[in-house]
């Protein structure tokens, strides 16, 4: 079952309160990609600093990295990326727009409406690719063979080579490099540095957060399918032998997670994935799914990726990527549990379970983000009753100093009355509203307004803190 919520709501809440915005909006925008405001900026970083706490550092057995985005395209070629990271694509012959075949009805051009103009769909790669280093005045022209023009392009690494091949002027990039589509590979080529200089006894993780991209053929449903979000990897190495038991330990830790960061159980499902759906790299795959307004779709993946890269690296690099097991002596390349998160996806997914609408007495709709409190971007909203008497203004603004020094995510909002402000703090989901007003003058108490039961206490400015916390 879909959330109620529309994703129209969620994308203007997110607009209009300045978590997401289109990126490049100035200038019409560019498909694919979302720039975060500074609420959007908090909520992003409590989640990712919140997976973290949990996946890293509450745990003995796992460390993290922080690999180049730009990485040498011989990790594409051994990952399997440049041959089969594709996804297939169809040109409308009438109007020539573009798709992704799996994902429309191929009897009607879904933009021009006219039917049967789809051929076959060819394999369009989803990495973008880019020219590293200066090379507009390196240029040569040179005569040479098939082999040769490979080999060629191996070693001159950095340089545009011009070709004569059968008459035609062939232009190789032996500069191309690729926008990693993955943070897992620069785990992978790390590996062997890791064992050199760490050498952590195994089962043990490796975990990194950072940017991807993917040309997707059709980004959609506001952050959902971008062609640049971040993920975050925890590649868990293991002996082949125990993939089954930690698959399963993985699945529950997974579960946890969700819940602690506010999706109920039953709007999570798993779904075992099989057949040709499987990555070319994973044994056993289980997509955990959640219902987003634009229905049940993949959250987040959970794959066995058996000995596949590490293999493939020794293969490629001619380097040796073995474990030797510190007690048996025994010594053999790792298999891999490979839990893999969107931070995207989280977000959108964390925004529509929160996201609450509630008639009031006076038929008015409260809008509130009933978020976790260590996800709420803002903890607490300081006000004065009135902005337009200094006693109230100075107590208010010397609270509002205090408690940002103490807790950090304080507003300070003195705009329109009591009542607006309650309803702008409930819409980006802050826990608590503090007002000021002419009893604190007396009696240094202030009300403390919560979020999701709208219950006002008097609290004494000296155990705020305490009670904010
Ligand atoms: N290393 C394995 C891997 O990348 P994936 O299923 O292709 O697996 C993992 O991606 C997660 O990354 C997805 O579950 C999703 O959360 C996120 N993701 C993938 N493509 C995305 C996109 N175009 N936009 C936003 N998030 C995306």
């Amino acid at each position: 079952m879909s959330k109620e919520v529309s994703l129209e709501k969620i994308v203007s809440l997110a607009k209009r309160r300045g978590f997401i915005f289109p990126g490049s909006e100035v200038y019409g925008g560019l498909s694919g990609t979302w720039d975060y405001g500074p609420l959007g900026v908090l909520l992003k970083q409590k989640l990712i600093d919140l997976w973290k706490d949990y996946f890293v550092y509450q745990r003995s057995d796992m460390l993290m990295v922080d690999s180049a985005i730009l990485m040498n395209s011989k990790v594409w070629q051994a990952s399997g990326h440049t041959e089969t990271f594709t996804d297939p694509l169809v040109e409308c012959q009438n109007c020539h727009n573009r798709f992704r075949a799996d994902k429309i009805d191929l009897s009607t051009c879904p933009h021009c409406s006219k039917k049967n103009t789809f051929g076959v769909a060819k394999n369009f790669n989803l990495m973008f690719q880019t020219l590293i280093g200066p090379n507009s005045n390196e240029d040569q022209v040179l005569e040479i063979d098939k082999k040769a023009l490979l080999n060629l392009i191996n070693q001159q690494s950095g340089k545009v080579l011009k070709f004569k091949l059968n008459n035609f002027t062939v232009q190789a990039n032996s500069n191309l490099v690729y926008l990693r589509p993955e943070t897992a590979q620069g785990i992978f080529t790390n590996f062997k540095n890791i064992i050199d200089s760490i050498y952590p006894d195994l089962p043990f993780g490796l975990a990194q957060h950072g940017k991807a991209f993917r040309n997707e053929i059709s980004p959609r449903d506001f952050v959902f399918r971008s062609r640049e979000f971040e993920q975050l990897e925890i590649e868990y190495f293991i002996q082949a032998n125990d993939w089954q038991k930690y698959f399963d330990q993985w699945i529950n830790l997974i579960q946890d997670w969700y819940q602690l960061i506010g999706l109920k159980k039953e709007s999570i499902h798993l779904l075992e994935v099989s057949g040709d759906d499987l990555a070319h790299y994973s044994k056993r795959t289980i997509d955990f799914e959640y219902d987003f307004p634009i229905g049940r779709q993949e959250l987040s993946g959970l794959a066995y990726r058996t000995n596949f890269d590490l293999t493939n690296i020794a293969n490629f690099s001619n380097k040796n990527v073995d474990y030797r097991d510190k007690k048996t002596n025994e010594v053999f390349i790792p298999h891999v549990i490979e839990p893999s998160f969107g931070i995207e996806r989280m977000i959108m997914a964390v925004i529509t379970e929160a996201y609450t609408e509630e008639i009031m007495e006076d038929q008015s709709t409260r809008v509130v983000l009933k978020l976790s409190k260590q996800l709420a971007p803002i903890k607490v909203v300081v006000s004065p009753l009135l902005k337009n008497n200094q006693l109230l203004v100075d107590k208010a603004l010397d609270l509002f100093n205090s408690l940002k020094k103490a807790l950090k995510f304080v507003l300070y909002d003195d705009n329109g009355n009591i009542g607006k402000r309650y309803r702008r703090a409930d819409e980006i989901g802050t826990p608590y509203c503090v007002t000021v007003d002419f009893q604190s003058l007396e009696d240094q108490t202030v009300t403390v307004r919560d979020r999701d039961t709208t219950n006002q206490e008097r609290v004494d400015i000296n155990n705020l803190i305490a009670y904010l916390n």
